[in-house]
């Protein structure tokens, strides 16, 4: 295995389902209280170029609860690749630390921070892909529906950085991904072309509400204007409007569908209030595995 974690690409399918099969394991010793000290005396740095909860959060307390010492470090501490080129940091923070989690802007700085890190790293949201949220997703729709299998995921809004990684999972679990949105705001071709080339699933981009969601498992759905694009956000509202996840919508699907979002919601934007707090919303034991799932994939970089 690669000692990085930058996309669910880099793994094969067994990989995968190891680190989640994993991920359940430590999730039952984490809810038992009991001892699992895989990172004694060992420390993560983690950088942050961008905002965060759950990643700050989810990291710190997982590794700290593994026995480690996390430290955060955030947009205003080191100046990644503003202050000091990415390489300098990079090799800088790995003779420090044992591992090092980044969220960054530039997935090509993402790229660069591993290729020159002694320590493995751990992709924690780049402007191209969020991995370790997809593995959460993962984890949380396996604990629900007991498989992954043919699923039908139906994603509502902007291609961002979540679908590209929901596209990688595909290239390597079947399911049909259907992304629904506004036309212009569709995932990056080449990503596409890889799942299709790849033949495991099948993809769809949509611009019709109604018949993405019909038979859906699951609705995802994730903010219309991501980190970095905020000030583009009351003109986005108007463009995605359409594209809004609320409980007329939820009644399409003709069936039992499971509501899933990254979080941070924006409540009355991309989803209703009455969607998060609905029955089927599982977005919180999701944002719960987000721990659970990054023990697993930070734990599988040391096998
Ligand atoms: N889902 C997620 O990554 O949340 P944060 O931005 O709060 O870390
Ligand atoms: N697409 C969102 C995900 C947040 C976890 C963003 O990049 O801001």
């Amino acid at each position: 295995m690669p000692n990085h974690f930058l996309h669910i690409t880099d793994y094969s399918k067994d990989e995968l389902w190891g680190m989640l099969q994993l991920a359940k394991e430590i999730k039952t010793k984490f809810k038992n209280r009991e001892e699992y000290k895989p990172f004694k005396d060992q420390s993560l740095a983690m950088i942050f170029a961008k905002p965060s909860a759950r990643t700050r959060i989810s990291f710190e307390t997982g590794f700290t609860w593994m026995g480690g010492h996390a430290l955060y470090l955030g947009p205003n501490d080191i100046g990644i690749g503003k202050r000091e080129a990415v390489k300098d940091i990079a090799r800088v923070v790995s003779r420090y630390n044992d591992m090092i989690m980044a969220r960054l802007f530039s997935h090509n700085h993402m790229i660069e921070l591993a290729k020159y890190s002694d320590s493995p790293v751990v992709n924690g949201l780049t402007d191209y892909n969020h991995p370790c949220q997809i593995m959460a997703d993962a984890l949380t729709i396996w604990e629900h529906r007991g498989h992954l299998d043919e699923l039908k995921v139906t994603y509502m809004g902007d291609g961002n950085n979540i679908v590209h990684s929901w596209l990688q999972l595909a290239s390597k679990l079947p399911m049909h991904f259907v992304c629904c949105g506004p036309e212009g705001f569709e995932p990056e071709t080449k990503t596409v072309e890889m799942v299709e080339n790849t033949g495991i699933s099948t993809f769809e981009t949509s611009h019709n509400t109604a018949s993405a969601v019909e038979g859906a498992d699951v609705i995802y759905t994730d903010v219309w204007a991501s980190m970095g694009q905020k000030e583009e956000a009351e003109e986005r509202e108007k463009i995605f409007a359409a594209y809004q996840v609320n409980e007329t919508l939820m009644s399409q699907t003709g069936k039992d569908t499971l509501f899933m979002h990254c979080l941070p919601a924006e409540r009355g934007r991309e989803v209703t209030n009455e969607v998060m707090e609905a029955s089927y919303s599982i977005v919180f034991d999701e944002a719960e595995n987000r721990m659970h799932a990054q023990n697993a994939i930070m734990v599988s970089l040391f096998k």
